[in-house]
């Protein structure tokens, strides 16, 4: 079967086209992308309606390049996939729109599908794919989770950020210290070349018992502290990117040893955005080295919105059973959609 999928809840578009043929994880045919990160860093964030617009002028040019890369018409396509939620509304409404009114026009069925899910199943598409059971630690810009995964579909919360996620604790330390949009990669750039042990900085919810997180507490903490070094920031500021980095990372890490501890697993999924992060890779593959722990991480290109993670998900889903295939073309998006929802005895609630 070939499943297109489509991306556009937040700020980069993307279009690819996956194989499933047989019960192997899908195959990756083609893929294609565009950022809209130069448009939005003028304005230091993502601004929604410039985003929808974007949207609508990339979807299609990128479409007819995956069907061009894989040498396929799109006549051969058997299902359209796109992102339904959670994100940006009117981001979300431009893929849902286009995916429906080409299902439409070729009489293909379309389905929607979690931009979380196709995050967290992002590593299937690596050379060193995980296998099931594992604990998957969701790390973006919008969301902060710890979830056990049995098997396609099962997802369950074990933790998740009371406040700021991950990457917003990033992004916005990164905006205090005049760093551009987004902040993430910039400020790790930075940190590389700062002592991450230059200013002591809270580890929020660190010793909490749980697996919940809080990031909101450590960005005030930032703040005061390059309020008090007034002038001298400048020349501290690699200081200060790596103090933050070394904070938000070592939460992350220790946070994830304690849900393999809990749940007494031996794989750990590393997706979404900050995934990327390579203090965060090296510290998780070393900790989880010592207790025999398997870690599996996207390949880089995959880490950050894309399509391929869309159009895995909706094929793995189908492989899978979990999916009738539709054919009406009526659609909605859900700028709010917990993940946990999912879960195939919740589905009918949706
Ligand atoms: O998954 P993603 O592309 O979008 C969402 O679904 O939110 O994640 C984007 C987030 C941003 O906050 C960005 O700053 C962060 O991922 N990010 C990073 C790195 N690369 C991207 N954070 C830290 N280090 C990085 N190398
Ligand atoms: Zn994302």
């Amino acid at each position: 079967m070939l499943v297109l999928g489509i991306e556009s809840s937040c700020d980069e578009t993307g279009v690819a086209l996956v194989d499933t043929a047989g019960k192997d994880v899908p195959r990756l045919l083609s893929h294609a992308l565009y950022s809209q990160i130069d448009m939005h860093q003028a304005y230091g964030g993502v601004v929604p309606e410039l985003a929808s617009r974007d949207h609508i002028r990339r979807v299609l040019p990128l479409t007819q390049e995956v069907m061009k890369q894989a040498q396929r018409s799109l006549a051969q396509v058997d299902v359209i996939a796109y992102t339904r939620g959670p994100g940006l509304a009117g981001a979300l409404l431009v893929g849902a729109g286009v995916a429906c009114s080409l299902a439409a026009a070729l009489a293909k069925p379309v389905m929607g599908v979690h931009h979380l899910e196709g995050h967290l199943l992002s590593p299937f598409l690596s050379a060193d794919p995980p296998e099931f059971p594992f604990v998957a630690l969701l790390v973006s810009g919008g969301h902060t989770q710890l979830m056990r995964v049995d098997r396609v579909g099962s997802y369950q919360l074990l933790g998740e950020t009371i406040d700021d996620a991950a990457g917003e604790a990033f992004d916005k330390s990164a905006k205090l210290m005049g760093l551009p949009y987004p902040g993430g990669p910039h400020l790790s750039k930075l940190a590389q070349q700062g002592d991450g042990a230059a200013f002591k900085l809270p580890r929020p919810l660190l010793h909490s018992g749980n697996l919940d997180f809080s990031f909101a507490g450590l960005k005030t903490a930032v703040l005061t502290q390059a309020k008090k070094l007034g002038p001298e920031l400048e020349s501290r500021k690699a200081d200060l990117a790596a103090s933050t980095q070394a904070a938000i990372v070592e939460v992350l890490v220790k946070k994830s040893l304690s849900a393999m501890t809990q749940t007494g697993l031996q794989r750990l999924v590393v997706a979404g955005g900050v995934g990327a992060n390579a203090l965060l890779r090296s510290q998780l593959n070393a900790a989880c080295q010592n207790r025999g722990i398997r870690v599996h991480y996207p390949e880089l290109d995959f880490c950050t919105d894309n399509g391929a993670m869309i159009a895995l998900a909706a094929g793995m889903r189908l492989q899978a059973g979990l999916e009738t295939l539709q054919h009406g073309y009526t659609f909605d998006v859900k700028p709010r959609w917990d993940l946990a929802a999912l879960q195939p005895e919740l589905a009918d609630a949706r």
